[in-house]
């Protein structure tokens, strides 16, 4: 497994003084923004054209590096929660067009999701089987198919911090070069904690635990930290499985153009987003949950 950035380091202390060092530098230059947006300040010059800058379009955004592309699916999938009820609620007859492919993007992301994870418990199957053969090397080569699974996500997900893209690399990729050793690439201004890290940080012990107890095949403990990772695996799988199903539920209902049952599977599917939010995605900062079916209307 590739070792990300964020791993505890020495430099995490440091790292946090920058980070509320950019913050109030943030804040600083906000205000001198803010000041020069007033009306006063705006009648001798020109006007701002309209849009995000050009930046935000192409590779010299900084801010694209600390992007999680696990975030950015999430927050797709909440729009679309949101709008599937915003579509299929009311007296009006639901726009089931809108629907359909509302509830098809949560069902193939879910479903993604859920390959991730079942490709993590397949491996560690895989390699209690090796260890119960008494095949060492076959272990070992297992053992490293535990690591390419649990990257699998982490490819799909990380932000390109956590991929060891720096300013340095990007510059050098801009310029048609390539740099060696990307993974020993180091970018000192870290991403905010995210919230399933204790969930990671647990799964990082068992696999370190494993390596060690696989090299003197002690294999009662490797196979202990194997069941941990894989009871993990199976549920987040689980859990996902929850949410792409009902997902598929509502793609054929809303192909049937049918209404009934539509609430009940919204209602499943969402259960199982906030279950994994209640268990996983605490306590680094609250989490939107998608609206019940029956919440509030404006
Ligand atoms: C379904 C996706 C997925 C799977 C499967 C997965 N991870 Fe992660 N992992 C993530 C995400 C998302 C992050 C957070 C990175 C970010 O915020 O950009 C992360 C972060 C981590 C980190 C960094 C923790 C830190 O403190 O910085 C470690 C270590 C880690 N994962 C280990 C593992 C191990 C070991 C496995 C397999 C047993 C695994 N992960 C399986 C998605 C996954
Ligand atoms: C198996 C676990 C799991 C499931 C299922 C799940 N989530 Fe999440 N979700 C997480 C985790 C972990 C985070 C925190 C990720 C982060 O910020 O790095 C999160 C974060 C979010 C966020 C906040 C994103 C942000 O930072 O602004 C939203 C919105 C969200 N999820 C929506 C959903 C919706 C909608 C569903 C169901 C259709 C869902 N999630 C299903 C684990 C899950």
């Amino acid at each position: 497994m590739t070792q990300g950035q964020g791993m505890p380091c020495p430099c995490a202390v440091e790292g946090n003084m920058r980070r509320l060092l950019l913050l109030l530098l943030a804040a600083i230059s906000i205000g001198f923004a803010a000041a020069a947006c007033s009306p006063a300040a705006s009648n001798n010059q020109a006007p701002e054209p309209k849009g995000p800058s050009a930046s935000w379009d192409d590779q010299s955004d900084p801010d694209w590096r600390y992007r999680s592309q696990f975030k950015a699916s999430m927050r797709h999938m909440w729009i679309y929660a949101n709008r599937i009820v915003s579509a299929g609620r009311g007296d009006k007859r639901p726009t089931y067009d809108e629907i359909w492919p509302a509830a098809a993007d949560i069902q193939r992301r879910a479903r993604m999701a859920a390959s991730f994870w079942n490709a993590v418990s397949k491996a560690t199957d895989s390699l209690q089987m090796a260890m119960d053969d008494d095949d060492r090397p076959g272990a070992n080569e297992e053992f490293r198919a535990v690591g390419a699974a649990c990257d699998g996500c982490h490819m799909a997900t990380w932000s390109p911090y956590y991929l060891h893209v720096t300013p340095s690399t990007v510059e050098a990729w801009k310029n048609n070069r390539t740099k060696l050793g990307m993974e020993m690439e180091h970018d000192d201004n870290p991403p905010p904690e995210f919230p399933n890290r204790v969930l990671m940080q647990g799964l990082w012990k068992n696999y370190q635990a494993a390596q060690l107890a696989l090299q003197d095949w002690k294999k009662p403990q490797v196979a202990a930290e194997l069941k941990q990772m894989a009871d993990v695996s199976r549920n987040q799988a689980q859990l996902w499985g929850q949410v792409a199903d009902n997902a598929e539920k509502l793609v054929e209902l809303a192909r049937a153009q049918k209404r009934a049952g539509m609430p009940e599977a919204y209602t499943a599917m969402t259960n199982a987003c906030r279950a994994c939010h209640a268990a996983w995605a605490g306590p680094e900062r609250p989490i939107h949950n998608p609206m019940p079916w029956d919440g509030p209307l404006d």
